[in-house]
């Protein structure tokens, strides 16, 4: 099998059946072989550099009703809160300080007028502060296309917008049926969004109930189709006050799903040789170094939780989100792994997404 696995990792392109074949590899010799050639690519492609992303998570506040979401509007054991700007500013301080290179603005689905000027006044202020030195990126849902362009022109210049999974009949258990969590809305939003400038990113969650390998093989054909330039994908995990935790009996177990989220991740390397990465906070609740496991199977970003701690509690995505490991101390764990696998952490650069600036030369080369 390694010998039909190796034949398979140096095809130029990957088929379906491909995808299906490498993301069921159950040995620990097998894995290896895709996590060291998915992190001999990044090298290759995208370098060494393991890029800083500050995470504020500025609102839990949420007009969406996600079935899987923890703070999901229809929650009424939540506190909601909003980060006063302040704090906001505090924390991209903080990121300046310490080296990284952008921060991460990521909050509930808002669209009201009060709530898009306060994300523009923020993102014009961390500018300035940072004398425009910090990278903003953006992860603030579905918005109008004046609102996502406001936004471009204050200095936001990435954008995620997960479509958590490709598979329409699978969207639609995982959403309500409603005008507000339609699955054409979701891509037409990433085309907008690509063509007001960003850099786009998207994802999807790995371990919904009902969703197999081929799904997930269809995920990330569907990711290399819309071309993305970031991709920030994570284990689904279940939180109690939700409708989809009605499933749990039916849930692959931890470890399944942290073994297809690595794979996952690796595949994708493999396949998008020169895009961003990220390393999802949601592994850590699958495994203590979840999220250095996700870095040594190719991922190339990694997202410290700067949030003020007083809010964090009310920010349950799902369950067991662990009091996430301190921003500090993630960073020094990076630093062992990367003695270990030969990586470093990137400081000050904004480690913009190779893809994107690749495909503006082609662009622009007609
Ligand atoms: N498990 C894992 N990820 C989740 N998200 C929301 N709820 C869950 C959950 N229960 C992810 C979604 C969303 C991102 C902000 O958080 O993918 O896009
Ligand atoms: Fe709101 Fe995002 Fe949760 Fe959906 S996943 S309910 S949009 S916070």
């Amino acid at each position: 099998m390694l010998r039909e696995m190796n034949y398979i990792l140096n095809k130029k392109k990957f088929s379906r059946s491909d995808i299906v074949n490498l993301l069921s590899v159950q040995s620990f010799e097998e894995q290896q072989q895709i996590f060291t050639k998915a992190r001999e690519i990044r090298d290759v492609y995208v370098g060494n550099n393991i890029h800083l992303r500050g995470l504020i998570e500025f609102s839990n506040k949420c007009r969406k009703n996600c079935l899987y979401c923890g703070v999901r509007g229809g929650n009424q054991n939540v506190n909601r809160y909003q980060i006063p700007e302040e704090e906001v500013l505090d924390c991209a301080r903080y990121a300046l300080k310490n080296n990284y290179g952008s921060i991460v603005i990521q909050s509930g689905e808002r669209i009201n007028n009060d709530f898009v000027d306060t994300i523009d006044g923020i993102i014009k202020k961390i500018k300035k502060l940072s004398n425009g030195n910090l990278g903003i990126t953006l992860s603030c849902g579905e918005q109008s296309e004046e609102t996502y362009h406001r936004w471009y022109q204050s200095g936001a210049h990435r954008y995620l917008l997960r479509i958590e999974s490709s598979n329409l009949d699978l969207y639609n258990n995982i959403h309500p049926q409603d005008n507000l969590h339609y699955f054409g809305n979701r891509i037409i939003a990433l085309n907008k969004l690509r063509n007001v400038g960003y850099q786009v990113g998207s994802g999807i969650m790995i371990g919904l109930p009902n969703q197999t390998v081929e799904d997930l093989a269809d995920d990330l054909i569907f990711l290399q189709k819309m071309d993305v330039d970031m991709v920030g994908m994570g284990p689904y995990i279940e939180h109690p006050e939700t409708p989809l935790y009605t499933y749990i009996s039916i849930l692959s177990s931890k470890e399944e799903r942290l073994r297809l989220s690595l794979l996952m991740i690796a595949v994708l390397r493999i396949m998008m040789k020169d895009i961003n990465i990220a390393s999802a906070t949601a592994l850590d609740s699958l495994h203590p170094d979840g999220r250095i496991l996700a870095i040594r199977a190719g991922a190339n970003v990694l997202m410290p939780n700067l949030t003020p701690v007083k809010y964090r509690e009310n920010y349950f995505l799902y369950k067991n989100k662990p009091h996430l490991l301190e921003a500090n101390e993630l960073i020094e764990k990076m630093k062992i792994h990367g003695l270990l696998f030969d990586s470093q952490l990137s400081h000050q650069l904004w480690g913009d997404s190779k893809h994107y600036l690749n495909r503006r030369i082609l662009k622009k080369m007609g």
